[in-house]
């Protein structure tokens, strides 16, 4: 009888892991039928008794090597099932290539166009201090752009606040370094604003400085003719009109020749062939004192721009709130762009 199971289990071919299930619970389950079996050694005559109980133990055995072994086979057919089921020739998944944010490759565009000519990177803290960004840059005390209305200060604190304009890194870079100096300092800045299609309560500006002896507002005229042609073209003029920043003297802004122009007009310069892009100066000595460098022997000129403004000429986008609200739609449209 147990010769006659151990045939049965080696003969047994279960087709699926179900019925190599079924097989488990017969051979090797808690109610297995080899069970019984020991508890029969007390009809075995005694002389076949240890015959009989190697041959149960044998029994045991083959139920649990050849479980094993069908196991192992079933489930490696499985695979090659599944394998065979695979469809090599189907076409694979897309890989979907995402699109440099236009700040960003306005950013790297002009970080770029001042890193040919010797600047390089300052980068600074978002949230600053009173001092490094109005007191050093020679913002007296009752200046309107310390009005609580412009400024985020930190919740509770009259000297705490998020940065109105990269200025504040030309103070923590002067205080640092003595000249020769010739910074390029892109960053977020933040003003208390409404906001419209114009205008953002977070923006982004870059801020150039370059300090050395005998630095002339001749230097600082042909450095930003140099800037708005390689990031406009060629064809690019600029005009200098004279205007206030507490930290330059004398100060101005540029305007660059609009390229959006055509014969119909433009909405973009309001049909006056120009646009504003940037301020600048010459440093204000006393900004040089307040940092510890000697307007004796040293002098210099700063600019500062809107990144977002940058980008919106550059991309004719039209509505500053774009710039920040991450529709794909838009975003999708920049590609291109490097
Ligand atoms: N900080 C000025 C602004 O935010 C820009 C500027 C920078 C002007 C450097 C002159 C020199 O408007």
């Amino acid at each position: 009888k147990v010769n006659g199971l151990i045939a049965d289990m080696e003969n047994s071919q279960p087709a699926n892991m179900d019925e190599l299930e079924q097989f488990r619970i017969k051979y090797l389950g808690s109610k297995n039928i080899l069970k019984p079996l020991m508890g029969e050694i007390r009809n075995v005559p005694n002389e076949q008794k240890r015959d009989y109980g190697q041959l149960v133990n044998k029994a045991k055995q083959v139920a649990e090597s050849k479980y094993a072994a069908l196991k192992i086979e079933l489930e490696s057919a499985a695979e090659q099932a599944s394998a065979q089921q695979l469809d090599l020739t189907a076409p694979g998944d897309p890989l979907v290539l995402g699109a440099r944010h236009p700040i960003s490759a306005t950013w790297n565009r002009i970080v770029r166009i001042f890193e040919r000519i010797g600047f390089v990177v300052a980068e600074e803290r978002e949230i600053e201090d009173d001092w490094h960004n109005f007191t050093a840059m020679n913002t007296p005390e009752d200046h309107p752009a310390r009005d609580m209305q412009d400024t985020y200060y930190l919740k509770d604190s009259t000297s705490m606040l998020l940065r109105t304009h990269t200025s504040s890194v030309q103070a923590r870079v002067m205080k640092n370094q003595q000249p020769p100096i010739r910074i390029i300092a892109p960053g977020r800045v933040y003003r208390n604003e409404t906001i419209s299609a114009r205008a953002h309560a977070q923006f982004h500006q870059v801020e150039g400085l370059y300090i050395d002896e005998k630095v002339s507002f001749a230097d600082l005229k042909q450095t930003l003719l140099y800037f708005a042609r390689e990031m406009y073209g060629p064809q690019t003029d600029i005009r200098l009109r004279p205007s206030y920043f507490p930290f330059t003297e004398p100060s101005a802004e540029m305007d660059v020749t609009c390229f959006i122009c055509n014969a119909k007009g433009c909405n973009v310069c309001k049909y006056t062939g120009w646009v504003e892009i940037l301020g600048c100066g010459m440093v204000d000595p006393q900004v040089l004192i307040n940092c510890g460098i000697d307007p004796e022997k040293y002098s210099g000129f700063a600019f500062g721009m809107g990144i977002e403004r940058q980008a919106m000429l550059l991309y004719q986008i039209n509505d500053i709130r774009l710039l920040f609200e991450n529709d794909v739609r838009f975003l999708e449209q920049f590609k291109a762009v490097l």
